[in-house]
């Protein structure tokens, strides 16, 4: 599959009053067109400061840099003209855990769905009016034309998850990028917001990105996963082969932390990972899962393993990773 989305070597440094912080440190990620890519890991491991400088949205104090950029088989410039500035909210969209962060307290829902279409097309307002109803009644929200003149905190939490959506597709993107977009929402309800961005997807071959903590939604939705540990990619592959046969003992770690119909029994206790995720501020040396691992050898204290290819599939960032035959922990 070709390549909508491809970036290499990305990294992140925050200023903070201790000193750089490296919270993402030489990132590859690539996703396809019509393609979900699921980004997994601990709290803290750099997943949205990785979604924020895809979309060119990192805070002040961070500062990114990358290798190689290409969106849609172009180099991605750093601005003008192809930028990611130019490609936001047009063919690149994101949507947050809190929609609020997104939706403007201030404005209708319509007056704001009317402005990210006109902003990117020049369109008479009927037209993005009319693009603006069908897609809500696309996303699930009935009334649409009434829904238009409200504000959003005259909306549910899931309905206004729901309007981001619909914001996020006004333009057809090719690419979404989904940070955490249901953690905010009670079990039904995130349910129903994966099933549409799912949906969502096929209907319009959009590649999507999804940062999420829950490895059963990953199950369910990604084709492909990207494992974070303390800023860096430590195994990717085909979701099926990363969940199936993780190769990494952090992926073997969190897939044993998660509840297995058939295999764990109510009230058993599940495996954990001891230890707390390293300091990023400062330079790390060695691999920096190696004092939390129960395969580290010598050689992690001194070696930082570049992500590599183990059986033709998945790639794994590990001097001594699981073998391929390994029983998985019950
Ligand atoms: N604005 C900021 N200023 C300073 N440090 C930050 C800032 N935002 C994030 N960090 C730090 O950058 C690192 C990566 O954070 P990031 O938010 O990307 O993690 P995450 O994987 O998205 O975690 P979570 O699952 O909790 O959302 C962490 O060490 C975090 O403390
Ligand atoms: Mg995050």
């Amino acid at each position: 599959m070709t390549d909508l989305l491809s970036i290499s070597d990305l990294s992140v440094t925050v200023r903070t009053p201790a000193g750089p912080l490296h919270a993402v440190r030489g990132v590859d990620l690539a996703v396809g067109r019509g393609e979900t890519l699921c980004l997994v890991g601990e709290s803290g491991c750099g997943k949205s400061m990785t979604a924020l400088s895809l979309m060119d949205l990192l805070p002040g104090t961070a500062r990114r840099s990358v290798g190689r950029f290409t969106f849609a088989g172009r180099d991605v410039p750093a601005r003008g003209h192809g930028s990611i500035a130019a490609l936001r909210g047009d063919r690149l969209a994101m949507i947050f855990q809190e929609p609020m962060t997104a939706l403007n307290p201030t404005f209708r829902i319509g007056d704001q769905l009317i402005a990210v279409y006109r902003t990117h097309r020049r369109a008479p307002v009927a037209e993005a009016r009319d693009r603006a109803v069908a897609l809500l009644e696309r996303v699930g929200i009935s009334n649409a034309a009434i829904r238009l003149r409200q504000y959003p905190h005259e909306m549910s939490g899931g309905l206004r998850q729901r309007v981001m959506i619909a914001m996020a597709l006004m333009c057809q993107p090719d690419l979404i990028i989904a940070d955490e977009p249901t953690t905010a929402l009670d079990v039904t309800i995130q349910a129903q917001i994966l099933k549409l961005l799912k949906d969502l997807q096929a209907d319009f071959g959009m590649g999507l990105v999804l940062i999420t903590h829950d490895l059963g939604v990953v199950s369910r939705i990604a084709d492909r996963v990207a494992v974070m540990y303390a800023g860096r990619v430590v195994e990717a592959g085909p979701a099926a082969t990363v969940l199936g046969r993780p190769r990494h003992p952090y992926t073997q770690g969190l897939l044993d932390a998660v509840p297995r119909p058939g295999v764990h029994r109510p009230g058993e206790r599940l495996g954990t990972i001891p230890g707390t995720v390293p300091s990023l501020i400062g330079g790390v040396t060695g691999c920096a899962f190696r004092d939390r691992c129960r395969r580290s050898v010598p050689a992690c204290a001194t070696t930082d393993p570049a992500l590599a290819a183990v059986d033709g599939s998945a790639a794994v960032a590990c001097v001594n990773p699981v073998p391929a035959d390994a029983e998985r922990a019950a």
